[in-house]
């Protein structure tokens, strides 16, 4: 573990960073403290001045925009990547419409997926995917039907780390002038994202995975000219132009936004984002594919060990599905973190399709483990000897 982050008391190794990443950055923590210490005010309700509030909030659609290649009023702040792709769902998509995804999607996309094709008539197909977790850019174009109206698509699984080829599709979605949805859960932070060059119309992003910030932070950044196509699925108060009626008709960003907002996370938010910005994207996307290599070559070929998804760190993120044999996952993980505090996340992860594709669901699901910055190849190697005593018993 690094300088750059609180030490933890307890000694543990926290591989589990694909749900939530930990520690925080020092910066982030003191970023929120300082927030509710000082200058914790609402944005825009009240007479005392809000404009260190407003300064922190514009900075950080400032901050995701230049990250994203957006625009900081398109950048639309949620509580989480789930909030941020029902707006995009609910708001986007109407009866009669055929929406395309994939077997790698997480519930957050296909549970309103289900719900509007079981309640309101939209139509969704799920392209198949390799087994080693990868969607053909061809499948999702022979999937386009004349009333296909969006793709949705994550950048990369929650269960295998698999990285999507999100500009090809980006390409298919542009020629053939449907909207295309990417959710960049795992991959905001760590890899590089330019909704232009990848003709992305709508970004949803986490705040708490490898952007570092505090959980109850993400948002959805809207191309230009989107914000004609999206309903707003909130309304509420926003702090400006109270006498208007209809939140739809407000500006940017508050036509989506409503209630008062996460002040001291999106603080937080803004900390973490300056932290990878300070570091450099590409040294944490090195350091993570190095542990996540490490960790693969100590699996890979040892008898009983079953890995899933590419095993290959420049296709997939440090994210690494395995099971051993005569152990059910859930039995494996509660071993690892009872007897050897390894926190890993085992079961279906939330994406049950990923795992009937990579042939784990009749298993339970996988043990995952998911190394972050602020490991080292040391923590990787305890792990493996964990396993390899495990494995031998
Ligand atoms: C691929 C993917 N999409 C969406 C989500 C939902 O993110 P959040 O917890 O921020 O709502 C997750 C969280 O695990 C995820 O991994």
């Amino acid at each position: 573990m690094s300088e750059n982050c609180v030490s933890v008391v307890i000694v543990l190794i926290y591989f589990n960073n694909a749900a939530t990443s930990f520690p925080k950055p020092k910066s982030v923590i003191k970023a929120v403290q300082g927030y509710l210490t000082s200058a914790g005010f609402s944005l825009g309700r009240g007479t005392t001045t809000t404009q260190s509030t407003g300064d922190i909030i514009q900075g950080t659609r400032t901050l995701l925009a230049e990250m994203f290649n957006g625009t900081p009023s398109r950048v639309i702040l949620t509580q989480n990547a789930t909030l941020a792709l029902n707006l995009a769902i609910h708001g986007f998509l109407k009866k009669g419409d055929h929406v395309i995804t994939s077997e790698m999607e997480h519930n957050s996309i296909l549970r309103p997926l289900n719900f509007l094709q079981k309640r309101h008539g939209v139509e969704v197909t799920i392209v198949k995917c390799s087994t080693d977790g990868f969607v053909n850019p061809g499948d999702v174009e022979l999937a386009i039907k004349e009333n296909t109206t969006m793709i949705c698509l994550t950048h990369a699984s929650n269960v295998i780390g698999s990285i999507q080829p999100i500009t090809a599709v980006g390409q298919i979605a542009q020629k053939r002038g449907i909207v295309f949805l990417v959710d960049s859960a795992q991959s905001a932070g760590v890899l590089p994202i330019d909704m232009k060059t990848m003709g992305i119309d709508l970004l949803a992003f986490t705040g708490h995975k490898s952007l570092m910030g505090p959980q109850g932070t993400g948002g959805l950044v809207l191309k230009e000219g989107m914000e004609e196509k999206l309903i707003p699925t909130v309304q509420g108060g926003t702090g400006i132009i109270s006498d208007e009626p209809n939140h739809e008709d407000l500006p940017l960003p508050d036509k989506y936004e409503a209630g008062t907002h996460n002040c001291h996370g999106i603080a937080g938010l803004k900390a973490g984002i300056e932290f990878i910005r300070k570091t450099g994207m590409e040294k944490i996307r090195k350091h993570e594919a190095s542990l996540t290599g490490q960790l693969l070559d100590g699996l890979r070929d040892k008898e009983g060990v079953h890995l899933y998804g590419p095993s290959d760190p420049s296709r997939q993120l440090p994210v690494v599905s395995m099971n051993l044999d005569a152990f059910p996952p859930d039995e494996l993980g509660f071993i690892l973190d009872k007897s050897f505090e390894v926190i890993s996340r085992t079961g279906l992860h939330c994406a049950p399709l990923t795992h009937k594709r990579i042939g784990s669901y009749p298993l339970g699901g996988t043990v995952r483990l998911s190394p972050g910055y602020f490991n080292t190849p040391d923590e990787v190697e305890r792990v493996l000897e964990i396993i390899e005593r495990i494995r031998n018993v």
